[in-house]
C-alpha cells in the first residue's frame, strides 16, 4: 500500500469538476484517505513548490496556484504514486493520453488541473506538508 498527494488545482475547481476528478481516483482503486478544500497563501505555494524556485515558470506557477481554492487529498492504494500519475497524464495536457484527467479537463501546462507526487519519497514530504497524522484515515 502506498499513499500519494493529489492537488486539484484552481482551474479545475473553478470549472466544477472536483467530483468528476475524485471519482476517477475512486473508480481506479485509489481510496481517499484525507481531503480538504483550501485557499493557498503565497507562502504556502512558494514553500510547496520550493524545488522549482529557480525555474523560469516559478512566479507564474505560484500566482496560478493562489488564484483560487484547491482541493488537496491523500490517495491510498497499490502503487498509488504511479497509478495517480497514469490517471493524470502528461504534465502538458497537449501531450496527455486520451482519457487521462489532464487530457479531459486541463487547458495548458500552467492550468493543468491536477498535481500528483512524483515519487514515494516526495509523497511523504508533500502529505506531511498538508495533513496531520490524525486527518489521514
Ligand atoms: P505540477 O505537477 O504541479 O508541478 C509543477 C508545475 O509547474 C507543473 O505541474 C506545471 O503546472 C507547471 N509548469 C509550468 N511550466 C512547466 C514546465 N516547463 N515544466 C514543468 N512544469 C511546468
Amino acid at each position: 500500500m502506498e499513499q500519494t498527494l493529489s492537488i486539484i488545482k484552481p482551474d479545475a475547481v473553478k470549472k466544477g469538476v472536483v467530483g468528476k476528478i475524485l471519482d476517477r481516483f475512486e473508480t481506479n482503486g485509489l481510496r481517499i484517505a484525507a481531503t480538504r478544500k483550501m485557499q493557498l497563501s503565497q507562502a504556502d505555494a512558494e514553500a510547496f513548490y520550493a524545488v522549482h524556485s529557480h525555474r523560469p515558470f516559478f512566479k507564474d506557477l505560484v500566482e496560478f496556484m493562489i488564484s483560487g481554492p484547491v482541493v488537496v487529498s491523500v490517495l491510498e492504494g497499490e502503487n498509488a504514486v504511479l497509478k495517480n500519475r497514469e490517471l493524470m497524464g502528461a504534465t502538458n495536457p497537449k501531450e496527455a493520453a486520451a482519457g487521462t484527467i489532464r487530457a479531459d479537463f486541463a487547458e495548458s501546462i500552467d492550468a493543468n488541473a491536477v498535481h500528483g507526487s512524483d515519487s514515494l519519497e516526495n509523497a511523504k514530504i508533500e502529505i506531511e506538508f498538508f495533513f496531520s497524522k490524525r486527518e489521514i484515515c
